[in-house]
């Protein structure tokens, strides 16, 4: 007999009467000794399926393997249920236990466990409701990315991990090297001589695509990536990752204010998809998390953002009176509270700053006329602060130069970016998503190490 997946049972209808099979994880057992009840999960739903068990059919001994954890096979009758919550149910008429699971020794018991024990079972919480649905988000929400940019044209590139530059040059980089840390080869200056390491140079995990991003965009006209990204800055807060996921557009012929609309667009869609293709999952996160999540992608849905330039943004916090723990000034880098205090107090609504100081932001950013700001965007969100970064690029070889040289970065190792300058130039604009950071704001979560399977924290590389 083939196996029915949970989720199709609730959807299908016509299967009532039937006699079918389920496989999955046992939730809870009760009941008595004349009728006894699973609930079954098999990861595909938040709905948990109710297996009855008439007790003339099955013995005590025969379930009592059948503890919480369990993997079982369920076969027998699908009938429409009398218990309220559930449209329908088995009437088992086989068991088959493929698992057990001690109930003495099984982490993951009946009663809810708090996210700060769960991120200790990491290798186990993806069987909990919490972890399941904000999995399965997760998931709905990377397939709204491709199909996003798919049905836009957008090429998907495949950018390095292994890098030898550092594209926001912050510096934060894991380096990756195959040399002998107990014993390093030096060079006359005493220091290390990389010309033996596996590349022949020093090399590090890359922060982010878009050097190479722009390269394909350069040629390709509009591409993006996603895959993973990681830095090595010592930050423990709730919306830091070493090592997150991010998605990068960049596009030829497009203009900040070009960008801006992509970077809305795209992300309402994203938002859009879930409320549509996950609702059940969002639903049930919403009720035992965060009563206001639904309509608070309702309301970014249904709301334009509002566009400033960082001048503006800076006067009205300054102007606030609002005593924050971060100085705020003109040429500050804007801390968190002050991008939340824009969007939550003030304007109440996502919010696009624009024009911010050259000096906070990255050598690439193409530079405005009044020589002080560059055409940089932040996308500023409730409960999260900054989702993506971006901007358009400074196309014009001379001052892309200068500003290199400004800030030291070492020139010869970027002779294949500055060629996109050198040859054929165009204006364009790309910007970064977090995924994690959406993953946070469609679920509802508070925590970003609750919405990567196994996240990688300061001090914390388990599973
Ligand atoms: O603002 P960032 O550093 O921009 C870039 O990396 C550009 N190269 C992007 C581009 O223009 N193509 O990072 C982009 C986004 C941030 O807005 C934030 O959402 C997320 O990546 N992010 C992080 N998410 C989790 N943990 C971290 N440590 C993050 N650092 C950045
Ligand atoms: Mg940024």
């Amino acid at each position: 007999m083939e196996r029915t997946i949970i989720k199709d049972i609730f959807s299908h209808p016509e299967l009532i009467g039937r006699e079918i099979e389920v496989k999955g994880w046992t939730r809870t057992r009760r009941g008595n000794k004349y009728v006894q009840f699973i609930a079954l999960n098999d990861g595909s739903t938040i709905r948990n399926i109710q297996v009855v068990l008439d007790m003339t059919r099955f013995t005590e001994e025969q379930l009592k393997p059948v503890t919480t954890g369990a993997s079982l096979r369920v076969r027998g009758k699908l009938v429409e249920s009398m218990g309220k919550g559930q449209t329908c149910e088995i009437q088992a008429e086989d068991i088959e236990i493929y698992g057990t699971a001690d109930p003495d020794a099984y982490p993951l018991q009946k009663k809810g466990h708090t996210l700060e024990y769960l991120r200790e079972k990491a290798h186990l919480r993806p069987r909990t409701n919490t972890f399941g649905a904000v999995l399965r988000v997760r998931s709905t929400l990377a397939f709204a990315i491709h199909k996003f940019f798919n049905e836009r044209g957008f090429i998907y590139l495949h950018t390095p991990l292994i890098t030898a530059s550092d594209c926001e040059g912050a510096g934060a980089m894991f380096q990756v090297t195959t040399l002998d840390m107990n014993n390093l080869p030096k060079g006359e200056d005493g220091r290390v001589d990389y010309s033996g390491d596996f590349f022949g140079k020093p090399t590090a995990l890359t922060v982010s695509g878009q050097l190479e991003g722009e390269l394909g965009a350069t040629a390709l006209g509009a591409i993006y990536t996603f895959g993973p990204t990681f830095r090595a800055e010592n930050s423990n807060t709730p919306r830091h990752l070493s090592e997150f996921w991010m998605i990068e557009p960049e596009v030829s012929f497009l203009d900040i204010n070009g960008n801006m609309d992509l970077a809305e667009d795209f992300v309402k869609y994203c938002i859009g998809y879930a409320l549509e293709n996950s609702r059940e999952d969002i639903e049930w996160l919403a009720e035992m998390y965060d009563k206001d999540l639904v309509s608070r992608l309702e309301f970014v849905l249904n709301n334009d953002f509002v566009r400033l330039t960082y001048t503006e943004g800076v006067k009205i916090l300054e102007e606030s009176g609002h005593k924050f723990d971060f100085p705020i000034y003109w040429g500050a880098d804007l801390q968190s509270e002050h991008e939340r205090y824009l969007v939550e107090q003030h304007f109440k609504k996502p919010v696009i700053l624009t024009g911010y100081p050259k000096e906070i932001k990255a050598f690439y950013m193409k530079q405005n006329e009044d020589g002080r700001t560059v055409r940089a965007m932040d996308v500023l969100f409730p409960k999260i602060g900054e989702i993506i970064g971006g901007s358009e690029r400074e196309e014009n070889l001379d001052k892309l130069q200068q500003r290199i040289d400004e800030l030291g970065i070492p020139m010869k190792d970027m002779w294949w970016y500055l060629d996109t300058r050198r040859f054929g130039t165009v204006p364009h604009s790309g910007f970064g998503l977090g995924f994690e950071r959406l993953v946070l704001f469609v679920t509802g979560m508070t925590n970003i190490r609750d919405v990567i399977p196994f996240p990688r924290t300061p001090g914390n590389a388990e599973f």
